[in-house]
């Protein structure tokens, strides 16, 4: 029988609670039927803003949220999103291109701000570096952020808000290899430095500033940029994170997928490791103390178009079935054990798009099975990271590292309670598993919280909402006790010692 142990004497430290942050992009169907409604809608509403999402995402206690983009920030006016809503321009977006639809401006600043305070999240904004000026950026800086007396700070309190949002996470450009102006890195850097150091002018030393890095595993994008950064000594703006951008994606049927794609697929989402690893080796060279955090301010399944509830009408719309919470899993243990490196993490994105936690459509809205694991994850947040060996069998696929079949990480929370959470990633084989702790007992009361679904396609729609959900059992465990692990399924072992 395989075993797995938690070894209490090995940390790599506190698991920064933004690893399990979130993003809302102006794009499809995220911000418009998804999070916001109006205020005039039949759909029950918070100043707009869809309640039963609201409240459901509090649950979560999301700790960050990324706004307005994406591809979008690089072309967004955030002077249009300010002011009375009615006489707010309309525009066509970074993504009309895509979809034909125009972007009505209705949430602007205050009212992402408003929903930031609804779900209790931090907000990280991310700045257009492609088709506006620093002082641009400085600007809207002044305008959140300086308290009162002068013209934008007055302007934002005659605009609803009397006290500064006080935003801490400034991310500068957007995927600026790509869509973002196409830069070489040596150019993003010094961009970077440009208008973070304008910025930073504002309100020296509160800020923390996100450069652009890669793209997936472009590692020599990394090297360069930070080579570039490095080798000035202009780094007024305190540089708090280095953006990564990856996406384990085939543009397979996000549902419809046979048994080889489910292990594509995870092999894909595995690769992570590979990714962080890399660029932080990379990183390394010109950054040895690890100043500089690694932000996957944007990671998930990307599959194939048109599965969502709107039928292809919400662009990049995707239906999440256990293979994605499988990854989910996946993904969010790498992050864990890698929270000496990771300071942020945001999945794309929250509803209507990229392996979303929730679908909607007019009045009808339900939970995926990615909600279920952040649901499951929450208590890794702020705990401390435990070192875990894994002696279960491991999985080959050619092209592709070798990868444990069951995922699994740990934490220990103040109060001593131990979070194992894991993953069996095999499609039709159960796993047992001997569990035990090293220099430390796994003994006590355990709430065991297990996902499944009766196939790995199962997911949950309209009629079925509940059709994959987390049940709850409690149990006394004994250090060494053996644990059942179905295929294709996630669990949280909440162990009170
Ligand atoms: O998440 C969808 C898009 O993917 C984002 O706008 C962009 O940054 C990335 O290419």
């Amino acid at each position: 029988m395989a075993k797995i142990n938690v070894v209490f004497s090995e940390s790599k430290g506190k698991i920064n609670r933004d690893i399990y942050g979130h993003f809302t992009e102006h794009i499809g169907g995220v911000f418009y039927d998804g999070l916001w409604v109006g205020e005039g809608s039949e759909v029950e509403n918070v100043r707009g803003f869809r309640k039963a999402l609201v409240d459901s995402f509090k649950k979560l206690n999301p700790p960050v949220l990324r706004w307005p983009g994406g591809c979008y920030a690089e072309t967004y006016d955030w002077r249009d999103g300010i002011g009375p809503r009615e006489q707010r321009p309309a525009r066509v977006n970074w993504w009309y291109s895509h979809d034909k639809r125009i972007e009505s401006n209705a949430v602007g600043t205050h009212e992402f701000m408003d929903l930031c305070r609804q779900v209790g999240a931090e907000p990280y904004f991310a700045a257009n570096m492609t088709s506006t000026t620093p002082l641009e950026i400085r600007n809207w800086v002044e305008y959140c952020n300086f308290p009162s007396g002068t013209a934008l700070s007055d302007e934002r309190a005659k605009n609803g808000d009397k006290e500064p949002f006080g935003i801490q996470y400034w991310g500068i450009g957007n995927e600026n290899w790509g869509g973002g102006g196409q830069m070489t890195p040596e150019q993003c850097a010094r961009e970077y430095a440009r208008y973070s150091t304008v910025a930073n002018s504002i309100d020296k030393g509160s800020m923390k500033f996100i450069m652009c890095g890669p793209n997936g595993h472009d590692v020599d994008w990394t090297s360069r940029l930070m080579k570039e950064w490095a080798s000035k000594k202009w780094h007024e703006a305190p540089t708090y994170g280095m953006s990564v951008h990856y996406y384990c994606s085939f543009a397979g049927d996000p549902v419809a997928f046979t048994k080889d794609e489910w292990y594509q697929q995870l092999h894909q989402a595995n690769y992570m490791k590979q990714v962080l690893d890399d660029h932080r080796a990379a990183m390394m060279e010109y950054d040895p103390d690890m100043k500089i955090g690694l932000v996957v301010d944007e990671w998930g399944c990307w599959h194939k178009d048109g599965s969502g509830p709107s039928k292809g009408y919400n662009l990049f719309e995707q239906q999440s079935t256990m293979r994605d919470a499988v990854v989910a899993a996946l993904t969010l243990n790498i992050f864990n054990d890698r929270c000496d490196s990771v300071v942020m993490a945001n999945v794309a994105q929250l509803v209507n798009n990229l392996h979303s936690l929730y679908l909607t459509s007019g009045e009808k809205f339900i939970e995926t099975p990615n909600y279920h694991v952040f649901e499951m994850y929450k208590d890794h947040m702020d705990a401390k990271q435990l070192h875990v060996v894994n002696g279960t069998e491991q999985l080959a696929r050619e092209g592709f590292r070798p990868m444990q079949q069951v995922s699994v990480s740990a934490s220990e929370a103040q109060d001593g309670s131990v979070l194992i959470t894991l993953a069996n990633l095999e499609y039709d084989k159960d796993i047992e598993i001997e569990l035990g702790g090293v220099d430390g007992l796994l003994t006590g009361q355990a709430e065991i919280k297990l996902l499944q679904g009766e196939t790995p396609q199962d997911h949950n729609d309209f009629e079925h909402p509940t059709c994959v959900k987390s049940v709850i059992s409690q149990r006394a465990f004994k250090d060494g006790d053996t644990i059942s692990l179905p295929a294709a399924s996630v669990m949280a072992i909440k162990l009170v010692r």
